[in-house]
């Protein structure tokens, strides 16, 4: 939530930072702003709307500089507007800060600032900052330590990026709750909250941690406590590639991510497969040391939770629940040395899911996160990390993180029942084999333009609907609720997931000639039931769109439209039959014209509670 990025070198600042805002638009698109050191005084530029607007504007503004900062918001205090957009600056305007997160004293700190003399002219938390540090600076030495004592007056959650004229070679920033990290590059370093920011220049990386502060100069980084102390801090080299950061000829990042999941899903398998051939897999977790497993999340992440506990139970028979994190936190949890909490997260950073982490650790659990980037939070807060390899996801509506996290969670069930012997091993080895097949299927579905068509013909159908209602049993019910909710946040239209064999204990009543009715409906167990809800629905004369196996005849006389999927496992039809409802979701979003890579009042990284 939010976008920060700072650059200091050769080039043109300006130009990199737009370039880097760009990227992180998917963490926030109210309004954006950029601060430069250009001729001893503070150029600044902010606007509300998309990066785009000031984009326009500042091609036109011939300002050259090579230290500046920059800011793509997602308003929490304040309006979306011109001048509570960041930067902000102090009185003397010397000092331009932009911040990541809340402060949640920002009320007294203003009442304090304002009696000794201060002019805010937002309604941020952020712009305390800045006067804070202004007012430091009257009784420090250096700039650094009135930075280090502002910084250490607040409370709540930031990431600051800070430029100065008292220091105009050198960008401050701190973090506390919020990602921040710094990118090295040769005679030019970056910060970032994120590193697809900078990942054109370089992708040797710095992860600042809770409380550290750390100045940035072209050609040199320090890294301190809030003590000023000296912090020694490893370079990680992030494996990921420019043009995964890129649309590559794709209309939106949501429709290159769908199609990038056969990749994703592959390396996912071929990045945990480690353990198979007797390599130590969780490391610091004895996989008998626990006897119940409780599993936070959320949005699209607890939806994959949710399907999790089917394997965890079926196949490793530990008891399991599933939390969103933002319940589980406030819900006094039963919580010991005998659980293994999971936490499930693509960017490792959201608010929610870090808060119930750190109460399960307080509790005495263990600690497993199943996430995609590397050097998040939540991977240097869990006893243990399982990646998934999904790549960058810039769209804000999560696709390839949700698949390739059900491909790791259904990979690490397996070692778990290997380990705890909850299965034979020509049992973990046969469903090895179906999982190593699977991106082939997810792939054949993905290169049948016929069915692309298909949902793309139901989507021009109904993209006008007002509602729709889900429908999936056992695994596929949260796939209901994953495809109900993509419809939602891309596309605005009210959607409900519900198991199916539910529907008669109340929503059956929506059911009307004019809402679609998604099923999925592929072979498993239940495959009998759903049909026979179907029939319900039918008579009801609600309109079925089923998501089939071709080898399901019965679905197909009841069904007004069938999108077929390849058949696999039922415990893996899940990944597979979630991709048609992602491509529903991003069609009817396209013929309704919205933007579909950032949905309104969305942000990807919900770095605040
Ligand atoms: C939905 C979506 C969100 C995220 C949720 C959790 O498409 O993207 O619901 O799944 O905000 O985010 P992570 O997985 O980063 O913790």
């Amino acid at each position: 939530m939010c976008g920060i990025v700072g650059y200091i070198g050769k080039d043109n600042a300006k130009d990199v930072i737009i370039d880097g805002l760009k990227r992180l638009e998917y963490r926030g698109y109210d309004s954006a702003g950029i601060a430069l050191i250009v001729d001893s005084e503070i150029f600044t530029y902010k606007k509300q709307g998309k990066i785009r607007n000031i984009e326009i504007e500042l091609r036109k503004v011939p300002v050259y500089s090579n230290i500046g900062i920059g800011h793509t918001r997602w308003a929490t205090h304040g309006k979306p507007d011109d001048i509570n957009a960041h930067p902000h600056l102090d009185c003397t305007k010397k000092i331009a800060l932009v911040h990541n997160g809340i402060v949640e004293n920002y009320a007294e700190l203003r009442r304090e600032l304002q009696t000794k003399g201060h002019t805010f002219l937002s309604q941020t938390d952020t712009e305390v900052i800045v006067h804070l540090i202004e007012e430091e600076l009257k009784t420090s030495p250096d700039f650094f330590t009135a930075f280090l004592s502002a910084v250490k007056r607040l409370q709540g959650s930031y990431a600051i990026a800070v430029i100065t004229l008292h220091q105009p070679d050198t960008i401050f920033v701190a973090r506390k709750d919020s990602p921040l990290v710094i990118g090295l590059g040769e005679g030019e370093n970056f910060v970032a909250s994120d590193v697809p920011a900078f990942l054109s220049y370089t992708n040797r990386v710095i992860f600042l941690d809770d409380f550290e502060v750390a100045t940035v100069n072209s050609n040199s980084v320090s890294v301190f406590n809030t003590d000023g102390e000296r912090v020694e801090k490893k370079v990680v080299t992030v494996p990921w590639s420019l043009s995964q950061a890129e649309k590559a000829g794709y209309k939106h990042f949501m429709l290159k991510e769908i199609n990038e999941q056969p990749r994703a899903v592959a390396d996912t398998i071929s990045g945990n497969l480690s353990w198979f051939r007797g390599e130590s897999y969780l490391e610091g977790i004895d996989p008998n040391s626990f006897s119940r497993i409780q599993i936070v999340a959320c949005g699209t992440s607890y939806h994959a939770g949710l399907i999790a506990k089917f394997y965890l139970e079926n196949f490793a028979k530990v008891p399991t629940e599933v939390d969103y994190a933002s319940e589980y936190r406030y819900r006094e949890p039963i919580v010991d040395e005998n659980t293994l909490v999971i936490s499930i997260t693509q960017s490792g950073e959201t608010a929610d899911t870090l808060a119930a982490m750190r109460l399960a650790r307080e509790k005495g659990a263990k600690l497993l996160t199943i996430c995609n980037v590397i050097g998040s939070t939540a991977t240097r807060e869990a006893d243990t990390v399982i990646y998934t390899y999904a790549g960058p996801e810039i769209s804000v509506a999560s696709t390839k993180a949700f698949t390739t996290q059900l491909t790791a969670l259904f990979l690490f069930t397996l070692y778990l029942s290997r380990e705890r012997r909850a299965l034979a091993s020509d049992e973990v080895d046969s469903y090895l084999k179906e999982l190593l097949e699977l991106p082939s299927k997810i792939e054949a579905f993905l290169n049948l333009e016929r069915e692309k068509e298909v949902v793309k013909k139901i989507a021009l159908e109904f993209y006008r609907a007002k509602d729709a209602l889900y429908l999936g049993r056992h695994v596929n019910y949260p796939i209901a609720l994953e495809g109900a909710l993509k419809l939602k946040e891309i596309s605005y239209i009210h959607a409900e997931g519900y198991p199916a064999g539910e529907m008669k204990h109340g929503p059956i009543a929506l059911i009307d000639e004019n809402i679609p009715v998604v099923v999925v409906a592929t072979r498993g167990k239940v495959l009998d039931k759903i049909v026979s809800n179907v029939e319900e629905v039918k008579a009801r004369k609600g309109r079925v769109i089923a998501v089939t196996n071709p080898s399901v005849k019965k679905i197909g006389e009841l069904a007004e439209f069938l999108i077929e999927v390849p058949e696999v496992n039922e415990y893996l039809s899940p990944i597979v039959n979630v991709v048609p409802l992602q491509l529903f979701a991003y069609y009817i979003a396209d013929f309704l014209g919205y933007d579909v890579d950032q949905p309104r009042n969305l942000a990807k990284s919900v770095t605040v509670e």
